[in-house]
């Protein structure tokens, strides 16, 4: 087993309330119980942004960070009724955000809109989990590289602290489907994430690269046998303590 810092990030998209703090305090009292020196490892919650005040104060000891899914693209205050600044959110209480997710490329959230929140992210020293990945259309296309790439070229930039920056390749077509990617494909996807990414910014650092998609108890042992993924962003098993920690668990079976 490897010894290199991985990442399980929970994405909750738009669940929980007060109440699911119960969820956020197993999950602490997981990672306190269970951290020993031989693993290193790092557990973030990214729960919607009406709840991270609330969680951080009622935390008392914090074994886990917490996140939040988005933000408007505008730095600071402004006139955008229903948004809220990454301002606001590092107010709050935020140290993660989730940035460029195909939810909200659906929406209607293009590579540049995406470039303009990771500045205004950047700006308050949040850390960005930045998603990328490609259709089912564009894989069937064989447009994989091509779209990877163009993601990360139109949404980075050379100038950015790449250190607060984690990518997260989360193929569209494997988010809530329950498919995954063949364990091939996924090493190869990785593996041209990180070359490419130090190729378009002529740098010798090589990113964090996390996996997202259907991820759960039973599969992440299939994961667990490629040590070029530095981690997981996990959606709807995110939501219960018990698969979120059985996740953990088992990965390091
Ligand atoms: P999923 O979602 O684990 O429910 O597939 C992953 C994500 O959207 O980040």
């Amino acid at each position: 087993m490897t010894n290199k810092l991985k990442y399980f990030i929970g994405n909750w998209k738009m669940f929980g309330d007060f109440g699911s703090f119960k969820i956020i305090n197993k999950i602490n009292q997981f990672s306190y119980k269970s951290k020993k020196q031989t693993i290193k490892r790092k557990i973030i919650l990214c729960v919607p942004s009406t709840l991270i005040h609330f969680f951080n104060q009622k935390l008392k000891s914090k074994f886990i960070s917490l996140g939040v899914q988005n933000c408007h693209y505008h730095q600071g205050y402004g006139p955008f009724t229903g948004s809220v600044s990454a301002l606001m959110l590092k107010k709050a209480g935020a140290d993660y955000i989730i940035l460029g997710h195909s939810e909200n490329r659906f929406e209607g959230e293009t590579n540049s809109l995406i470039k303009k929140k990771i500045i205004s992210a950047l700006k308050q020293k949040l850390n960005i989990i930045f998603c990328i990945g490609e259709t089912l259309k564009e894989k069937n296309k064989g447009k994989t590289f091509t779209i990877l790439r163009s993601q990360i070229r139109s949404s980075l930039s050379k100038k950015f602290n790449m250190n607060k920056i984690i990518l997260a390749y989360e193929p569209v077509w494997s988010i809530g489907t329950n498919k995954i990617p063949r364990i091939d494909e996924l090493k190869k996807n990785i593996e041209f994430i990180k070359t490419n990414f130090k190729k378009i910014f002529k740098t010798t650092k090589t990113p964090k690269v996390l996996y997202g998609g259907s991820v759960n108890a039973k599969n992440i042992k299939l994961f667990s046998s490629v040590p070029q993924i530095d981690g997981f962003l996990i959606g709807g098993a995110s939501q219960s303590s018990k698969k979120f920690i059985d996740i953990i668990i088992n990965y390091y079976k």
